[in-house]
């Protein structure tokens, strides 16, 4: 039987919330699940959609196929902005989550701690700086089954001429997966910076390419 595929994307709503954290946890690890370094779905929903879906949800969007939900694109006009916001009215809240919750007495989570805080006293979470060019970002996630199917590439220019419309100039995002480059290579991002990450280097036994790519805007 020939199975039809009907693919829409559509801005972000409200309802689509539990299904994009829970994508956002199955994808977290370079496509895999962020069960591979972390125990705690609550605390990682919120630390890396928090501030997409519940403050600038206007930014996010969904790809349905049949209906169902298959990846999504959560992103911020202004990466100093959600960022601000995220040091100013997330992160105290989601500290005590995570300390309520038992996330800082789990061996894993304090692996991973330990990890992402020798990097950071090496001075190895360093990147520069590209919001003046490209200020908006954005984090992209397609479920396993549902990559090669021209879904991000749908989600990505459907977000860019989000941007334009909203005259932001240009955008960027990190990511560490190869795979990821590759797709951004693909859809004419450029390059910006190169670097590594050794915060799981006791997963990988080595570490992880760190990949910055941006792409410049024309106004409408
Ligand atoms: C990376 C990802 C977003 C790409 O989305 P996708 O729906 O699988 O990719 P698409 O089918 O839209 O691919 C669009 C184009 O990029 C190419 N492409 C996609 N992934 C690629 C890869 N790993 N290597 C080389 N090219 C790739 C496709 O061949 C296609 O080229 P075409 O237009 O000439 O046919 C998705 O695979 C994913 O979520 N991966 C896991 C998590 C991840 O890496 N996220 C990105 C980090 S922010």
């Amino acid at each position: 039987m020939l199975e039809t595929f009907n693919l829409v994307i559509r801005k972000f709503e409200s309802r689509d919330r539990d299904e994009v954290r829970s994508i956002s946890h199955d994808t977290a690890f370079m496509g895999q699940s962020a069960g591979l370094f972390f125990e705690g779905r609550e605390v990682i929903g919120d630390a890396l959609n928090l501030y997409f879906t519940d403050y600038e949800p206007e930014s996010c969007f969904v790809a349905e196929v049949n209906s169902v939900i298959a990846g999504y694109l959560i992103g911020a006009k202004n990466k100093i902005t959600a960022e601000k916001v995220f040091r100013d009215k997330l992160i105290f809240p989601l500290f005590w989550k995570a300390l309520k919750n038992g996330t800082f007495t789990n061996k894993k989570n304090i692996i991973f701690i330990f990890n992402c805080l020798k990097a950071l006293i090496s001075g190895g979470l360093r990147t520069p700086d590209f919001t003046k060019e490209y200020p908006a970002t954005l984090h992209i996630n397609i479920k396993e089954e549902f990559r090669g199917k021209h879904i991000g590439k749908a989600l990505i220019s459907a977000y860019l001429d989000y941007l334009k419309e909203e005259n932001v100039p240009g955008v960027h995002l990190a990511t560490l997966s190869r795979a990821g480059a590759d797709f951004f290579s693909k859809q004419s991002f450029q390059l910006l910076y190169e670097g590594r990450r050794s915060y799981f280097r006791y997963i990988l036994h080595k570490d992880a390419p760190l990949f910055i790519f941006g792409k410049k805007l024309a106004q409408v």
